[in-house]
């Protein structure tokens, strides 16, 4: 059996990655929460995620390691879990004709602007990395955005056209199982792809050492084995930045 997903509509819900947490115990792996409204959207860094209801595919996706076709991965390795994650989101986006590139570790740009956010949330249980909750907002129809939202943007934006969200995660979802598929059968690939789409990779641009709250020019270069940003200085010297040591000047 091919890496299966079964789907799980909500008209309204506070979070699908609340709700898969709550519901970790008794979801089979594949199992895909999706809601048409989110009333307490999480976003990354204890922010939220703000999505206009019915208009954006706002769901998540349960993996659960060693069941079904879904691979052990180690915890030290868990950065394999965004490529693939991001790099299907990638893929549903370049078959709607729109190219986007990876702003480490897993938004969805086009362009400066983001069309997508991801929220990862991982249990290591003893050791071994036992689930991922793969929470996923794409911007599809909405057209408008609060202005507290920085450089947003949508498919419907970016193509002139307007989605149904039933459809469009079933097709999202393919893309997203072939790529966790890749997880054990083509980690190299994944990892290859991830950097090709890097945003910014190989470019001099602005950003901020959250540390010492200095700004600086800098040049990605990569990501490190434990997943740090490679940002290369000025003076040549390459930094591996954690998640919550930059931002990035956009
Ligand atoms: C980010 O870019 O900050 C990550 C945003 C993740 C949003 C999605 S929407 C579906 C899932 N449920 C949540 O509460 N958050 C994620």
């Amino acid at each position: 059996m091919k890496n299966m997903t079964h789907i799980i509509w909500y008209d309204t819900i506070d979070s699908t990655n609340n709700e898969a947490k709550r519901l970790l115990p008794e979801l089979a792996s594949g199992t895909v929460l999706a809601a048409r409204q989110q009333t307490a959207g999480r976003g990354q860094r204890g922010n939220s995620w703000s999505s206009k209801p019915g208009n954006n595919l706002t769901f998540s996706l349960v993996l659960k390691f060693g069941e079904g076709n879904i691979p052990d991965v180690r915890p030290d390795c868990q950065f394999v879990i965004s490529e693939a994650v991001a790099l299907g989101v990638k893929e549903f986006l370049s078959e709607e004709g729109v190219v986007a590139s990876i702003k480490w570790p897993n938004d969805i740009y086009v362009g400066d602007r983001k069309i997508c956010g991801i929220l990862i949330e991982n249990t290591v249980k003893e050791g071994r990395l036992t689930s991922s909750i793969a929470g996923i907002g794409l911007n599809m129809n909405q057209d408008t955005f609060p202005p507290d939202i920085p450089n947003p943007t949508s498919l419907a934006l970016q193509t002139g056209r307007t989605y149904d969200m039933e459809k469009s995660l079933v097709r999202l979802l393919a893309h997203l199982m072939d790529k966790i598929g890749k997880m054990e059968t083509a980690p190299g690939e994944l990892k290859e792809s991830y950097l090709e789409a890097l945003y910014r990779k190989g470019e001099k641009h602005k950003y901020i050492d959250f540390i010492s709250g200095e700004e600086f020019e800098g040049t990605i270069k990569g990501i490190s084995d434990s997943a740090l940003l490679q940002v290369e200085s000025e003076d040549g010297s390459v930094r591996g930045f954690s998640f919550k040591e930059i931002g990035y000047i956009i």
